[in-house]
């Protein structure tokens, strides 16, 4: 289900289209007009439904789904209509026109006859997905040397592979499986190349020496293909018992004057033994795999999947169809993936919490999500939906990651966020897990953290929105964005779902106020005191981790007075600040007050840091 990520897309996509910028004669035939006009032509000839909201007299760049222009909107750069019901052939002259398009997704619909060569050659396009449509013919063989993906999956595709796939210099995903491919599988001396598949075709001929590292999964459902990673190419079937060679090696006629009566006979037996044998392994095999369809369809059906469904899809996944499309979006969300787009995304793992693994999926139409796996959730269904509106509600907030989508079935749960690119107060204090890239921050930075972090958390316990917790601070879920100018709290509000094992986990123990780890009840006074673990390993750069306890850490060093000491050696050096560094300190010692009730409110947490980052300001 998770792919290895393709880091290689996005780093080179940028600098290739700057390369391509550079090196292309502007063409100036093709203004944003005539592009237009392409596209309506486009649309025109296909049957689609009202949500292809293409009219001639709305602009182009900011109004028609799908599609997205350069920055200074004088040319269609993307296209992106996944599954939005397209039907009919495309004609040529149409796609083929926006020669700056780079990336085209008509994936997921009902798009038939042959590809147009002109969109294939189109010399700006990097990402092509065509994936399950019913396409066929040849696939043209004038391909853009600048594709980085191409997908033509799970069409009816026929011929052969072009050759020119063989020049493809940047191309690092090839899917072609799935169609009625025949022949040889061109020498791909491509070493960007990162994901093939080429199953289930009529290729044949052994594969090639470049592409025997991939593994047998990019392979199989052609049977007669063999070599590494698939078994080897020995004579199909060895002769068991001919004395002689069955296949002359010089010309049949000389051949045949040279045989006895005998000799003939026994190569007439031999060749039909081998004739019943051939036919005895291809009912064998026959007989296996419509077992093997039988039992995937039953599988499916036992779970529930509608019988209306087209049978095709029923086993374009893993995933039954009864359990498609069930993730459940939340207003204003402008995404339009479902989830077999979403298993289907390639993945990298952005962290293990306590409650589950966060994964940041990149869609192939292009779009970065986190998708947060739970484990060990204990809510049954309605509670998990209420908990779920619960925590949309309080996204609307320029400090809190907004929930954008989940998905809730007996054995997933999955809860998709919009991505955040510029690491987590955590990997600020700590760096990395290899202890490397920590960045200095200065006094002023982590003031500012910690107080967007605080309005954050006021926020999420004001009253108008419902009694909702964030139960779960610390330092990996205060997210920065990019430029480091935004601070966002993730992981609100999902305590309650969890089960008591999950919630006292050893990973955040240390952020627990010691009356909810034995109550295993979260309220905002143990959020306060979980904001005050956050605030000392601000001030000190010691995580839980590393001092167990860290508030009574700081206590005793406080204590005996070497308050000094206490600071991340980083801080001490800017003397100016050493007093609002106290009264920093002061307050984090409030927050984590062994008495829940002599703690501070989180409004006042914030007007303190408020007022000492005024104070160091003016100072
Ligand atoms: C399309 O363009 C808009 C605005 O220019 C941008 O916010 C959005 O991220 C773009 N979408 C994609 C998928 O690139
Ligand atoms: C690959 O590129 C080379 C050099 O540009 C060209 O000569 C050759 O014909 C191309 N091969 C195919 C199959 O297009
Ligand atoms: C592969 O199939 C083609 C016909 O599609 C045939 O002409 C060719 O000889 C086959 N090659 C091998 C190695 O079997
Ligand atoms: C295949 O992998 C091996 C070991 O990882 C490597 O030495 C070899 O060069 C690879 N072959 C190709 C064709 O990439
Ligand atoms: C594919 O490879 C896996 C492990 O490398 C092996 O277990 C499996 O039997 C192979 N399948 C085929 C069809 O060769
Ligand atoms: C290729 O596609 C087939 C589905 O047709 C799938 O079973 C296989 O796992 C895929 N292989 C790879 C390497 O993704
Ligand atoms: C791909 O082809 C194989 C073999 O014909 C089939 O078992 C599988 O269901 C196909 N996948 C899809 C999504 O059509």
């Amino acid at each position: 289900m998770v792919h290895l990520k393709l880091k290689f897309i996005s780093l080179a996509s940028p600098s290739i289209f700057l390369i391509l910028l550079l090196c292309l004669p502007s063409p100036s035939t093709s203004d944003l007009s005539s592009e237009k006009q392409a596209l309506l032509s486009f649309a025109n000839s296909l049957h689609h439904g009202p949500r292809l909201n293409w009219k001639p007299n709305t602009p182009i760049c900011s109004s028609w789904i799908g599609v997205n222009c350069t920055r200074d909107q004088t040319h269609v750069l993307s296209i992106r209509l996944p599954g939005i019901g397209l039907y009919g052939e495309i004609p040529p002259n149409t796609l083929g026109k926006l020669n700056h398009l780079q990336v085209l997704s008509l994936r997921s619909n009902r798009l038939i006859g042959n590809l147009p060569v002109d969109i294939l050659s189109l010399h700006s396009l990097h990402f092509l997905y065509l994936q399950q449509n019913a396409f066929s013919g040849d696939i043209p063989s004038s391909l853009s040397l600048g594709l980085i993906s191409l997908d033509l999956s799970y069409n009816s595709f026929s011929g052969e592979m072009p050759l020119a796939i063989q020049n493809l210099s940047q191309l690092v995903v090839l899917n072609l499986q799935n169609n009625s491919l025949s022949g040889p599988i061109p020498d791909l001396k491509l070493p960007t190349l990162r994901r093939l598949n080429l199953s289930h075709n009529n290729l044949n001929g052994s594969i090639p020496f470049s592409l025997q590292n991939f593994s047998n999964d990019s392979f199989t459902g052609n049977i007669q293909l063999c070599g590494p990673p698939l078994p080897q190419c020995s004579a199909v079937l060895p002769s068991p018992s001919s004395p002689l060679p069955i296949f002359p090696q010089s010309s049949e006629e000389s051949y045949k004057k040279k045989l006895s009566a005998g000799g003939i006979i026994v190569i007439v037996a031999s060749v039909i033994a081998l004739f019943l044998l051939v036919i005895i392994v291809l009912v064998l095999c026959f007989m296996k795999k419509k077992e093997g369809k039988e039992s995937v369809a039953s599988k499916a059906n036992g779970l529930g999947s509608g019988n209306n469904e087209r049978p095709k899809e029923e086993h374009s996944s893993g995933v039954p169809m009864a359990k498609k499309n069930k993730l459940i979006f939340f207003d204003g969300c402008s995404y339009t993936f479902n989830l077999e787009d979403l298993l289907r995304a390639s993945a990298e793992v952005l962290g293990k919490g306590s409650y589950g693994t966060a994964y940041k999926a990149v869609l192939d139409d292009g779009c970065v999500v986190v998708v947060k796996r739970l484990k060990e959730v204990a809510a049954g269904k309605k509670e998990f939906e209420q908990q779920m509106k619960m925590i949309e509600r309080v996204g609307n907030h320029a400090h809190i990651l907004p929930i954008r989508a989940y998905y809730y079935s007996k054995d997933e749960k999955l809860l998709v966020y919009d991505y955040v690119s510029g690491g987590s107060l955590y990997t600020l204090l700590h760096g990395n897990h290899g202890g490397t890239g920590k960045t200095p921050l200065d006094w002023d930075s982590r003031v500012k953290i910690l107080l967007d972090a605080a309005k954050a958390i006021c926020h999420i316990h004001s009253k108008p929105l419902g009694k909702l917790i964030h139960g779960n601070i610390k330092p990996s879920n205060i997210l920065l964005t990019r430029d480091h100018h935004s601070i966002i709290i993730s992981d609100h509000g999902l305590t309650p779902l969890m089960t008591p094992s999950s919630t006292t986990s050893k990973l955040s123990l240390g952020y627990r106020a010691p009356e909810s780890i034995m109550s295993r009840k979260c309220n905002v006074k143990s959020d306060v005191y979980s904001f005050g673990v956050v605030l000392l390993e601000t001030l000190t750069r010691k995580s839980p981790d590393e001092v167990v306890d860290l508030p009574r850490w700081v206590h005793s060093v406080v204590r005996e007075e070497w308050t000094s000491e206490v600071f991340d050696a980083e801080l001490v050096r800017h003397k100016n600040v050493e007093e609002e560094m106290v009264q920093m300190l002061r307050l984090g010692l409030a927050c984590v007050c062994r008495v829940p009730e002599e703690r501070p409110g989180m409004e006042e947490v914030a007007r303190v840091i408020e007022e000492i980052g005024r104070s160091s300001s003016e100072g």
